[in-house]
């Protein structure tokens, strides 16, 4: 099978996770336990893509620090070419505290560091690394400038293009939103997008036209438990979420976007690739972290064995 390469551009980050019976109100103390975790939209997905047994490239500035050491390890050891990584001199690399109930939700406050950094001048020198016929992956955590720079290379460099508006930022330009191809928002951001409250495949598909009059040529909108919904101009489906023990939704997304891109450039056609991310994903969310969460081609396989026995049962 002929692999498309892969390219990641996105945020890096230090999670310091709290992990809570609940999550705290205003005002509250609790006491939780601290794990320190490689984190960052963009290095989760990175990482996600190679568990599954790709070598993507990456784009992330990271600090000139301990953290950033941590973090440059992290994504080497899973496999990610690290060559388009910037270390940055008397930057800190980007921090992030995650807290996690036991019901696996989480609250999440981010000090970008050196992420916010990115210019469009960065985004040159990264892109050298696009190859022919790439899938480009982009989330919403660099800098507007920068994106817009990525957006306006695919005329040049031709890739294939999945942004995850995430977190969602003002100001990206008409032009930029009808160059992508696939547009992957989670519920929170349909709804900050297109004041559109997702609930269920009906609810997604309003949201989704409003979403395709932006530009993009597809909307992939991830519901959590409630699966996901594909819509493009000439088809649309929702796929349901697979049961699991949800211990930590960090990372899900990142997980489900990752994988997408990884599947797609696998060659598997649109809706397989929608399921194989959502397993990924559901196996994410029922371990702790985001990055050591991601899990291999191996255990997605055997996954998705026993979820076809259960769905013939
Ligand atoms: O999507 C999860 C990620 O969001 C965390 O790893 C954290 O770093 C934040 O950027």
């Amino acid at each position: 099978m002929t692999m498309r390469p892969l390219m990641f551009f996105g945020t890096t980050n230090l999670d310091l996770c709290f992990n809570v019976d609940r999550l705290p109100t205003p005002g509250e103390t609790l006491i939780g336990t601290l794990a320190r975790n490689p984190g960052g939209k963009g290095a989760n997905q990175a990482v996600a893509a190679a568990r599954l047994g790709l070598q993507p490239y990456f784009y992330t500035r990271l600090g000139d620090d301990e953290a950033g050491r941590q973090l440059f390890l992290s994504l080497t050891k899973a496999g990610v070419r690290t060559d388009a990584v910037e270390i940055c001199q008397g930057e800190p690399s980007g921090s992030a505290m995650v807290m996690v109930g036991d019901d696996g939700a989480n609250m999440i406050v981010i000090d970008p560091g050196a992420n916010l950094n990115a210019t469009a001048l960065t985004i040159d020198r990264a892109a050298a690394f696009i190859e022919p016929h790439a899938i480009v992956v982009a989330e919403m955590g660099i800098p507007v400038a920068a994106l817009e720079r990525l957006f306006e290379l695919k005329a040049e460099k031709n890739f294939e293009l999945i942004f995850n508006p995430a977190p969602v930022r003002p100001g990206l330009s008409a032009k930029a939103w009808a160059s992508i191809d696939y547009l992957t928002p989670n519920q929170s951001e349909t709804f900050e997008l297109t004041g559109v409250e997702v609930l269920d495949f009906d609810s997604a598909a309003n949201a989704a036209e409003k979403l395709l009059k932006f530009g993009p040529r597809a909307v992939l909108i991830t519901l959590g438990a409630g699966g996901a919904y594909y819509c493009d101009e000439s088809r649309s489906f929702g796929l349901p979420a697979f049961p699991v023990k949800v211990v930590d939704t960090t990372g899900a997304g990142d997980a489900f976007n990752g994988a997408f891109a990884a599947f797609l450039s696998q060659g598997r056609a649109v809706r397989d690739a929608v399921r194989g991310a959502m397993a990924v994903a559901a196996l994410c969310v029922s371990r702790r972290g985001a990055q050591d969460s991601m899990p291999t081609a191996e255990t997605v396989d055997v996954f998705l064995n026993q979820q076809t026995v259960l769905e013939l049962e």
